[in-house]
């Protein structure tokens, strides 16, 4: 029975995972909170890696506040980066796979056709630089790894824009969203069966590969489809904006394109609007 470890559990992607653990009942999971293994903490892993050891490794954790990076670039090294380093070198002592997640931000924007895995990188803020520089290591420190590259994470879980859009829709709020960038929303339910095909797949095709859903949009279009299948499209003052502040700089296109996942894997990323209808049908029927 292959054994899976997947950090950073309390995370929107490991509690998406999660929910999956009972549909894969062939595979032996564990799942760590910060709590039990911190991943920018050398003697934690040591620690941990001395007495477990797993066919997969799946680091979900990482420091994720695009703009408390720009601030706490230290920070944001010490988990994106320095942490990961000592994660993939652990992973490769005890003969495992490195599967990590990282972000459209690694590229700049400058493309006008959707990012493949080869493209130029060229991150414009901290936190793709931080996450840019968590790849390389594992690059460096171990072969057996796939680094799945996502953009615009969103699920029912944790703190997203998905789920910003719905608070202020119930608070009543005005809305002015940007239409600034261009990318691809995509359900983290989507990406975790997407993690755990790869594994399935059982492939040692390593390397890094591309997994977003399909489809593209702007910011303002995401909360305009969010709203319109929530049925609160017309309650809302919602307004498009062309200049929000930010600290971090953000790529103004950053589509990614999922053919050698898809060649590969199999993998079929659904668009980007039918995952969302799925996930407030979901949301709906459990109610
Ligand atoms: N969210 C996006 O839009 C997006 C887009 C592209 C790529 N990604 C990547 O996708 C992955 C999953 O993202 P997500 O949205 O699920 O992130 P998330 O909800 O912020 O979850 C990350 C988890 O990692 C934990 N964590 C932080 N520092 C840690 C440490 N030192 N040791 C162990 N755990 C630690 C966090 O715990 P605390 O909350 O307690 O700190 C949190 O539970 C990340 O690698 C992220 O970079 C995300």
């Amino acid at each position: 029975m292959k054994k899976i470890l997947v950090t950073g559990a309390n995370g929107q992607l490991g509690k998406c995972l999660k929910d999956l653990k009972n549909r894969y009942p062939e595979f032996e999971w564990t799942f760590t909170t910060k709590g039990e293994l911190d991943i920018s903490n050398m003697s934690s892993i040591r620690h941990y890696f001395e007495r477990n050891s797993f066919d997969y490794v799946i680091n979900t954790a990482a420091f994720t506040d695009v703009e408390g990076s720009e601030t706490q670039k230290e920070k944001a090294f010490s988990v994106n980066a320095e942490g990961i380093k000592e994660l993939a070198i652990a992973v490769a002592n005890s003969n495992g796979c490195l599967i990590h997640i990282s972000t459209d931000y690694v590229f700049d924007g400058e493309k006008e056709s959707p990012y493949k895995e080869n493209d130029g990188v060229n991150p414009l803020n901290v936190y793709g630089a931080s996450k840019l520089a968590g790849e390389k290591y594992i690059e460096e420190y171990c072969s057996k790894h796939y680094i799945l590259r996502t953009s615009w994470l969103y699920s029912q879980y944790g703190h997203n824009f998905f789920l910003s859009v719905l608070k202020w829709a119930n608070e009543g709020r005005d809305m002015s969203i940007t239409t600034e960038q261009i990318g691809s929303p995509t359900n983290a339910n989507d990406l975790a069966e997407a993690l755990v095909t790869v594994i399935k797949g059982d492939k040692e095709e390593y390397g890094i590969y591309h997994f977003s859903n399909e489809g593209k949009g702007t910011w303002f279009d995401f909360a305009s489809e969010i709203l319109r299948l929530n049925g609160q499209l017309d309650e809302v003052n919602l307004a498009k904006t062309d200049h929000y502040r930010t600290f971090a700089k953000r790529p103004k296109y950053s589509v990614l394109d999922n053919s050698k996942i898809q060649e590969t894997f199999q993998i079929r990323a659904l668009n980007w609007k039918a995952s969302l209808k799925k996930l407030i049908t979901t949301l709906k029927n459990n109610k």
